[in-house]
């Protein structure tokens, strides 16, 4: 019964479009479908792995912490991305850990039979090559953001990043802590603080209420 469950998920999860229904119920029988609330750690970095992950729904952040404690957020993730793939394919520790964001619906994919599927499919190959393509280009890019822009033009690109068009405006539409902004920029909680002042006071972001921000065009000036 639960198998048959996972199958229907499955058939929706457009990384495995491609499968065919035996391949998918071979998965389904080591998929299991979960929710974690928010704050809790789906993956934990230096961990071995042993499955592969989709999120269903909800948004969670990878991140790396130091020995001291600090943590760099490198990326959220959102409905639709995997991960866990990293340490799948090179059997290396896991390289971050994955955190909730906010209550998450998502699919843990067994490690042997999805290692199976890869070697299969050509098709899932290239799904996760791409995937890892995007994510090598996010990260070309957040180097360039961290060498070469000031701390307004960090905060300018995470919130433009975060932004949704919506009626023809750029919106962030939910709250995004200083705090994790912090952890994306490598700057303090009280400096975004001060810069998201100056920005809403010059006109660049407007509070729309419960955390959400308009952004002027002009906001792009900080990204040069
Ligand atoms: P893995 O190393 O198995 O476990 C942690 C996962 O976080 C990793 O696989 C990737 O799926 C994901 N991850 C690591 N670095 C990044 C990044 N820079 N951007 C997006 N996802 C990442």
């Amino acid at each position: 019964m639960a198998q048959e469950h996972n199958l229907a998920f499955l058939k929706r999860v457009p990384l495995l479009a491609s499968l065919s229904e035996a391949q998918l119920e071979t998965l389904a029988a080591s998929t299991v479908r979960r929710n974690f609330a928010k704050g809790r750690t789906i993956v934990a970095e230096g961990d071995s792995s042993q499955a592969l992950y989709y999120l269903l729904s909800g948004r969670a952040k990878v991140q790396r912490t130091d020995a001291e404690g600090k943590e760099v957020i490198l990326a959220v993730l959102g409905a639709g991305e995997f991960f866990g793939e990293m340490s799948l394919i090179d059997d290396e520790p896991r390289s971050a850990s994955v955190v909730t964001l906010s209550s998450c619906d998502f699919l843990a994919i067994g490690k042997e039979s999805f290692t199976e599927l890869m070697m299969a499919s050509k098709e899932i190959c290239m799904a996760v090559m791409r995937g890892l393509v995007v994510r090598l280009r996010e990260a070309d890019r957040k180097i360039e953001t961290l060498a070469l822009l000031d701390v307004y033009g960090r905060v300018a690109r995470v919130l433009l990043d975060f932004s949704e068009d919506i009626d023809g405006e750029k919106v962030v539409p939910m709250k995004v802590p200083r705090q994790e902004i912090a952890k994306m920029i490598g700057a303090s909680r009280e400096m975004v603080s001060r810069v998201m002042k100056g920005l809403e006071l010059d006109g660049f972001i407007v509070p729309l209420g419960n955390g959400r921000l308009a952004l002027r065009d002009k906001i792009r000036s900080y990204l040069h």
